[in-house]
């Protein structure tokens, strides 16, 4: 297979064409994938009407997915366990409303985070397949955290250098009002301590890692100081000229790295279905502070 790259946006973002995910990938044309995933940290493959299955298959070829590790509020399929659902379609295919508890604790994606942030070796990327799309919002939205680090002021960067701040999944419950994790689950995911600059494994580049939904501390500061820098922080990354907005179209299939981009969605009509699912790759080592 060869396949062919091309930019969607100067930060990131590109469109690869040539691959089947329904077929199984030579070496080559994964080591193309990662080179290209590497240089454009968002990729996008359209027109990829794969089944779960398929799909996981698909991720092996970059690594192990992970098995989501909460299980009460049935985000994990019952069927593949390493999909998450980004769905507001239950399995009994009714509409779910906003104030239901998944479609609560979902709604935290429209901040901006990495996936897995909270974990001890946070993921390395994720795919998401587009199945059922949004035509009134719904747009995923990612920032090259690399371009942003290099673009800070010098006041900020001082803010963040050298310095840590805490990643907690039971954060998501705080900030949007879904139930909090069972005590299981709170013991399977104590909070952790991330570098907020790391330095990529693989580039070897340095980029800000931070998170508006999982950052409920940073080194040094006191509640309210580590909230209004990670805020500062999140505002300055948002700009246009890191940014690259994905309007989906039905079977796109999104892979992106969660060690040098953040993602968050736009709202939309909640009367109108949505369905996405999702792998994350597991990662297999700390992060490393730059
Ligand atoms: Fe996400």
């Amino acid at each position: 297979m060869t396949i062919t790259v091309k930019p969607r946006h100067p930060a990131l973002g590109a469109e690869v064409h040539g691959i089947d995910m329904k077929r199984p990938l030579d070496s080559k044309t994964i080591q193309a994938v990662r080179d290209a995933w590497t240089r454009h940290l968002v990729l996008v493959f359209p027109g990829q009407d794969v089944t779960d299955a398929e799909h996981v298959a698909f991720t092996r070829h970059f690594g192990e997915p992970e098995v989501f590790h909460q299980t009460s509020l049935n985000l994990r399929s019952d069927r593949v366990k390493e999909i998450f659902l980004v769905s507001n379609v239950d399995g009994e295919n009714r509409l779910m409303k906003p104030s239901e508890p998944s479609q609560k604790q979902l709604s935290s994606s429209r901040q901006w985070h990495t996936d897995s942030s909270y974990r001890p070796m946070p993921s390395i990327g994720s795919l998401l397949h587009g199945i059922e799309i949004s035509r009134t919002g719904g747009i995923t939205q990612f920032i090259n955290m690399y371009a942003v680090y290099e673009a800070l002021p010098e006041s900020l960067r001082r803010e963040v250098e050298g310095r840590s701040a805490r990643h907690d999944f039971s954060m998501l419950h705080r900030i949007t009002g879904a139930p909090p994790p069972t005590a299981a689950e709170q013991a399977a995911m104590p909070a952790v301590w991330h570098p907020m600059v790391r330095r990529h494994p693989v580039s070897g580049r340095s980029s800000l890692y931070i998170s508006s939904i999982y950052n409920d501390a940073v080194e040094g500061l006191d509640d309210e100081a580590a909230r209004a820098l990670i805020e500062e922080l999140s505002d300055f990354a948002a700009q246009p000229q890191f940014m690259y907005r994905h309007a989906w179209e039905p079977h796109d299939v999104l892979m992106w790295d969660n060690r040098c981009t953040v993602h968050a969605v736009t709202p939309h009509d909640p009367e109108e279905r949505r369905v996405m699912h999702r792998t994350t790759i597991v990662g297999n080592e700390p992060v490393v502070a730059a």
